[in-house]
């Protein structure tokens, strides 16, 4: 099976080879923490040997739930927020059909608890009335003010609609194995639950099945992904050399550029279907990466959209900036641009060439434009869209921000910053001690 690629060749203009391997053994010893568990969070890396240690078991008894609500629901509500929802949809997107498809034996995925938005809610509430739905209530810490508040509106909603009792078989907790509100109200309740690991943070949890039961619920194969992920635990651990570890290039470039001043890192796809891996590489990076005032800040465009809106930033703002490119080589349709008698438009230059030939046309053109215009340029291909591929891509990131964290300096495991926000919004709210 093909693996995903890494390429840097178009970061030799702003840093050198030699800055690159002179990091060979900082990588290495970065690694070597995350595998010995010597190293910052070393309580949080449950993650790192996750994919391998998944039994069949595991997968069978999330098969088996989410087969139970697929038979029972036509929608299923997605609650949870950061780490706790941006995996999940990050792979639903992905391998999801982009419309409402007749033939979709699928339930359709929905999603709430991942902000307070009044609006949100209430049409979320409109629309699931007179509709058989279920709900998948995820939270590791159980406390979450976002999922509590979503949780609560549609678990009344449920119960008005179906009766208690059959709510609560529609019902599916995912949470800490003792801690927290949630895991009372489930025990409580008598809700079916999963549990997080202690050892595996929200934004790490993809591969729990805080990601995989509701990837399983919309009908993508999670055995695949696991299988994609089990391969780069392979091509990432600790016996591959530096040269050819491509978490450890990528988290070792990327730190190079950034002392050179590219303070800001974009992820760029050119495939709308991953827009949402690009928010979960958000949550990723910045919350691991950005404490102690240091941090590569990173951001996402939807490419060739975003070049008609940050394009110009892009190819002439202050360069601070540096690119990663997510590039699928093989995509899963196939679609010629028809020839047209009259012209009017001028387009039969490409009739009889595939759309997917304008759009990589359009990556290389880009590519060629920001390196000229002083953006490094680093480049992810993946094979095909698919879960195997998938699993490879969000493993690689982790392993990658695992290394790269250690090489900044911080703690790429804890995210203390976030209580900031809470503590003045319960002071305000006046919640009692
Ligand atoms: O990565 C993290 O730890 C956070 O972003 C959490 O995922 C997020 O705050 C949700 O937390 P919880 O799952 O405890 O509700």
């Amino acid at each position: 099976m093909q693996r995903i690629k890494l390429d840097i060749d178009k970061v030799s203009g702003f840093i050198s080879e030699k800055q690159i391997f002179d990091q060979a053994q900082a990588a290495e010893e970065a690694n070597n923490q995350l595998e010995n568990g010597t190293g910052k969070g070393n309580d949080f890396l449950g993650w790192v040997h996750l994919p391998s240690s998944i039994m069949q078991t595991d997968l069978d008894e999330i098969l088996k739930t989410a087969d139970d609500l697929r038979k029972k629901c036509e929608i299923v509500v997605i609650i949870g927020i950061g780490g706790s929802y941006l995996g999940a949809k990050a792979v639903i997107e992905a391998l999801s059909c982009s419309f409402a498809d007749q033939n979709n034996k699928n339930p359709l995925i929905t999603y709430a608890g991942h902000g307070i938005g009044e609006d949100y809610l209430h049409e979320l509430i409109e629309f699931l009335t007179g509709k058989s739905f279920g709900i998948i209530n995820i939270s590791k810490s159980g406390t979450t003010t976002e999922p509590a508040l979503a949780f609560r509106l549609l678990k009344k909603q449920l119960e008005n609609s179906i009766g208690i009792a059959e709510a609560r078989k529609r019902i599916i907790a995912i949470t800490d194995q003792s801690r927290g509100a949630l895991r009372t109200l489930a025990t409580q309740e008598g809700y079916k639950t999963f549990v997080i690991p202690d050892d595996v943070g929200g934004r790490f949890s993809i591969l729990t099945p805080v990601g995989l039961l509701p990837i399983a619920v919309a009908g993508i194969d999670i055995r695949q992904l696991v299988a994609g992920a089990v391969e780069m635990e392979k091509a990432t651990g600790t016996n591959v050399s530096f040269a050819e570890n491509s978490a450890a290039l990528y988290a070792v470039v990327r730190n190079e550029l950034y002392k050179q001043g590219k303070k800001i890192e974009i992820l760029a796809d050119f495939n709308h279907k991953l827009r949402f891996v690009a928010e979960w590489w958000k949550q990723l990076f910045g919350e691991s990466e950005g404490k102690d005032h240091q941090g590569i800040f990173p951001a996402s465009v939807d490419f060739t959209t975003d070049l008609h809106s940050m394009g110009q930033w892009i190819q002439e703002g202050e360069r601070s900036i540096f690119e990663t490119v997510l590039s699928v080589a093989k995509p899963r349709y196939t679609l010629e641009i028809p020839k047209d008698e009259a012209d009017l438009d001028g387009l039969n230059y490409l009739a009889g060439k595939r759309v997917d030939y304008v759009n990589k046309m359009a990556e290389l053109g880009t590519q060629q434009a920001h390196v000229s215009g002083g953006v490094p340029n680093i480049r992810i291909e993946i094979p095909e869209l698919n879960e195997y591929h998938l699993g490879q891509l969000l493993y690689f990131f982790e392993r990658a921000c695992g290394i790269s964290g250690y090489l900044l300096g911080v703690n790429p495991f804890d995210q203390p910053g976030v209580e900031a926000y809470k503590k003045n919004m319960f002071a305000l709210l006046g919640k009692p001690q």
